[in-house]
């Protein structure tokens, strides 16, 4: 077998290895267009799992890397003159140049081809390879020749960067917050080998033109950051090597194999250089080739294996490294909090680390984040612990005058079980749960404001006297029975009327019993979807008394707050969006018009509901398609009903348009709570995919929303709340005398229960090859 390899980074050259490994006869030739020995860059980071990778894959380049290794364990956080170190991360640095020196070492030994200062300009000499590997880097010239299959996608990202090295020693992974007169400057430093440490500057476009940056040489720019950076450098040099500034491309491919050829590492995509994974990525790469390579019965089997086994993988890590650069861009959102919460968010921005897991690692950092943020409560007038405070779900939070025992909500959901209207017993007993289940604050399904404002013919309404009658008794049932409060959710359903019960066809047209629909604009849901009416003044000016009428029932049903369905893709949602408003009137074009007709009904509704009690308006703060509402929109539309008095927003996405592409994933909408909270300034509700107490202790700690959410899981646990606190720890949910035998009981169990928990976690987590490190060179003891 032949093998052609273009390119010999980390990618190229492990691949190499490990095929050769494999096929001892093979001819395996890597191509590398510079010199053996010439550097770029400074220093590369692995994690230990990676190491655990290579160590399995290839012993004896396993070894002879971490006896170069660098290792730490502590991640610190610079930020306004403090400083937050947290441990247990494990990773190990190495300097990029050694590790090629290494792998060329390891390829040369196992009879791999080197050839060097051999750049190869078109793949048609390989005719008789079997396997052409494409490991030519970023800039992939192979890539772009064959951009017509590839299909990458590039996304050029705002901020500038600069790779650079130095003399100064460093003992964690350092992330330096630095504020200066032009703006934020971000450093993210390690050492890789005694006496050299890596350094990425990064900064947004507008403080790299405002620090005079443009145009100037390697050197003045290194002499630039040098000063911004200095009080830490302590007199140790920057060093440059090809230490240009950048925009970092985030490259996606849709295929990675054409013919016998395969795109590898860079080639085929990055990772952002904050999660530190693009030689990890390139070499994992290899490893899944030479897999797919062993397993299949041809090289054509193998490359799609690779493409099919391997993709999941690298957009997961793609995913995380756009969370987390995401955050880098917008830090100035974070400027004022407090430092030790900044450090928290900057620990937590992709995900892979939260509360609980922060908790195990460096429990005084995490003490110190509660009460930091039981200081914030504090200094808002409630008297809570901030010595021992309790974990941040289970702080109050108040809202005009309505005060909320704790941050969990249980999110609207529409049930389909009402009678023309009418909530039934299913009502009763499923919001009255939920009350005595712990969550500080409940929110009503989408309740319509008339019967055609209805979703399905199962939807709750409030535009007549029995339908207040049961309402009123709901609210007295959970006022009576617990400390929950409980929000009315108004809403109308637009062109999404007149539509199935979810289980049987969610959003799909009555077949019969409909009944007349509207919109912002003629246009149907599904092509085969009623076509609504467009409304004129006269309609909207009805809307608008219905919606004040609603608002009127259930302030005399007692409910604690109001909210205004803007959400969803629903009436109010159809004039906020442009894929749903075409109007040529004011009330369509810029979205000050298009906000026009909602911000009325809001309006009203304000005037209407009493002033010491709180309103909250729901939104999709993206609708996940070209042309739709963005999170910039979500900033606008956010102050625009701050101005109008809304006490919070309720941050939702999506179901505008039936084509749109959301993102899921874990706690998916939260970036756009954050987007609004701290852009906004704006008090937030977050939703989506939270599942755990864990996920909504990480988001409250890190500042990225007042209120969480919980849709589904409270379908399947009324008590999600209670048993969360039981967890924590946190006595402070209210209980009705008939269960507290019940309560005791998961209070007792939960501290042993989290003891045993926590002890299996600690102990299934292999020793840091940092811990290991400092266990085999610490002294002995004195006898
Ligand atoms: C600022 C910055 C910091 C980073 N920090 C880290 C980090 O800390 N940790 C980490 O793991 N990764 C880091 N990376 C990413 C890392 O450098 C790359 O992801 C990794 O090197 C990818 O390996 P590769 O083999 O795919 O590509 P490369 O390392 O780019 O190798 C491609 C090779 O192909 C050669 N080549 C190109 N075209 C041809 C041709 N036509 N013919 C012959 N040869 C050719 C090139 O000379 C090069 O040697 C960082 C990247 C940047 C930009
Ligand atoms: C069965 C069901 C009904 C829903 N009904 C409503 C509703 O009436 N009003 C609303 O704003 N959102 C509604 N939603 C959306 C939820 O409030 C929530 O935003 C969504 O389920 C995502 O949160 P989760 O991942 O915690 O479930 C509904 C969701 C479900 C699952």
């Amino acid at each position: 077998m032949k093998i052609a390899i273009i390119g010999g980074g980390p990618a190229g050259l492990y691949a190499a290895i490990l095929l050769k490994k494999q096929r001892p006869k093979a001819e395996i030739t890597v191509y590398e267009r510079n010199r053996a020995d010439d550097t770029f860059g400074f220093g590369v980071v692995f994690s230990d799992a990676t190491l655990d990778n290579f160590e399995k894959y290839d012993p004896p380049s396993y070894r002879h890397i971490t006896q170069e290794f660098a290792y730490w364990d502590d991640i610190a956080v610079h930020f306004r003159g403090t400083v937050h170190r947290v441990g247990g991360n494990g990773f190990c640095g190495c300097s990029r140049r050694k590790l090629l020196l290494i792998l060329q070492e390891r390829a040369r030994e196992l009879g791999v081809i080197l050839l060097f200062e051999a750049g190869v300009d078109d793949e048609a000499r390989f005719t008789d390879a079997d396997l052409v590997v494409l490991a030519d880097g970023i800039n992939s010239r192979f890539r772009e020749k064959y951009m017509a299959h590839f299909q990458p996608e590039v996304d050029v990202r705002s901020n500038m960067f600069a790779w650079m090295g130095s003399t100064r020693p460093l003992d964690a992974f350092t992330f330096i917050f630095q504020e200066t007169e032009w703006g934020p400057f971000i450093a993210h430093a390690y050492q890789y080998e005694v006496g050299r440490s890596t350094w990425i500057f990064e900064t947004d476009p507008k403080t790299f033109k405002r620090a005079g940056l443009e145009g100037l040489s390697e050197k003045q720019s290194a002499d630039r950051m040098a000063e911004i950076f200095g009080w830490f450098l302590e007199g140790h040099q920057l060093l440059t090597n090809r230490s240009m500034w950048r925009n970092f491309p985030m490259i996606r491919s849709k295929r990675w194999v054409k013919d016998n050829m395969v795109l590898l590492g860079d080639a085929k995509a990055t990772a952002h250089f904050s999660i530190g994974s693009g030689t990890k990525l390139a070499m994992e790469d290899a490893i899944a080739l030479a897999d797919a390579m062993h397993h299949a019965p041809t090289v054509h089997a193998a490359l799609q294996q690779y493409e099919e086994g391997r993709r999941e993988e690298v957009e997961k890590a793609q995913h995380a490294a756009d969370v987390s650069l995401v955050w880098f861009e917008h830090v100035d959102r974070f400027w004022s909090f407090d430092p030790v919460q900044f450090a928290f968010g900057v620990m937590t921005r992709a995900k892979a680390i939260t509360y609980d897991n922060l908790t195990l690692r460096a429990p005084d950092f995490v003490r110190e984040v509660d009460r930091a943020f039981a200081k914030q409560v504090r200094a808002r007038g409630f008297d809570v612990d901030v010595e021992k405070p309790v974990a941040p779900m289970f702080q109050p939070l108040r809202l005009r005058e309505m005060e909320l025992a704790n941050r969990a909500v249980v999110s609207p959901m529409c049930m389909y079980s009402a009678k023309e209207g009418v909530p039934g017993d299913f009502h009763f007993v499923h919001y009255g749960s939920r009350a005595i289940g712990g969550a500080g604050l409940i929110f009503t399904e989408m309740t319509c404001i008339s019967r055609d404002a209805r979703i399905t013919p199962g939807c709750a309404g409030l535009w007549n006297e029995e339908q207040e009658a049961v309402w009123r008794r709901i609210v007295d049932f959970v006022h009576a029975n617990s400390a929950a409060k409980i929000c009315l959710q108004l809403g109308h359903a637009g062109r999404k009327g007149a539509t199935k019960l979810m289980w049987d066809g969610m959003d799909r047209p009555l077949e019969e019993g409909g009944w007349d629909v509207l919109s912002a604009s003629p246009i149907p849901y599904f092509p085969d979807s009623q076509v609504p009416r467009e409304m004129d003044r006269v309609e909207m000016d009805a809307v608008k008394a219905a919606f004040v009428a609603a608002a009127e029932r259930g302030k005399r049903c007692g409910f604690d707050m109001l909210e205004l369905h803007c959400a969803h893709g629903y009436l109010l949602a159809s004039f906020i969006s442009p894929l749903t408003n075409r109007r040529t009137d004011s009330y369509g074009g810029s979205l000050a018009n298009r906000l026009r007709f909602p911000l009325e009904v809001f309006e009203a509704l304000r005037a209407a509901w009493p002033a010491h009690k709180p309103m909250s308006v729901r939104i999709s703060a993206t609708d996940w398609t070209e042309g739709g509402i963005t999170g910039n929109d979500a900033v606008a539309i956010a102050r625009a009903f701050a101005e109008a008095g809304v006490d919070l927003v309720d941050v939702s996405t999506g179901q505008t348009v039936r084509d749109a592409q959301p993102v899921y994933g874990r706690m998916f909408q939260t970036p756009f709570s954050d987007q609004v909270r701290n852009e906004a300034r704006v008090a937030t509700m977050c939703v989506g995919n939270i599942t755990t107490a864990d996920q909504v202790n990480t988001i409250l700690a890190a500042g990225r929303a007042d209120l969480v959410a919980l849709g589904r899981p409270h379908l399947v646990d009324p008590s999600f709340t209670l048993k969360a606190a039981a967890w924590y720890g946190a006595d402070v949910v209210l209980c009705p005398p008939q269960y507290l035998p019940g309560k005791e009981q998961i209070f007792r169990n939960s501290v042993r229960d989290r003891q045993d928990f926590d002890d299996l976690k600690i102990k299934a987590k292999p020793k840091t090859r940092a811990e290991l490190k400092a266990e085999a060179t610490k002294p002995l003891a004195a006898e």
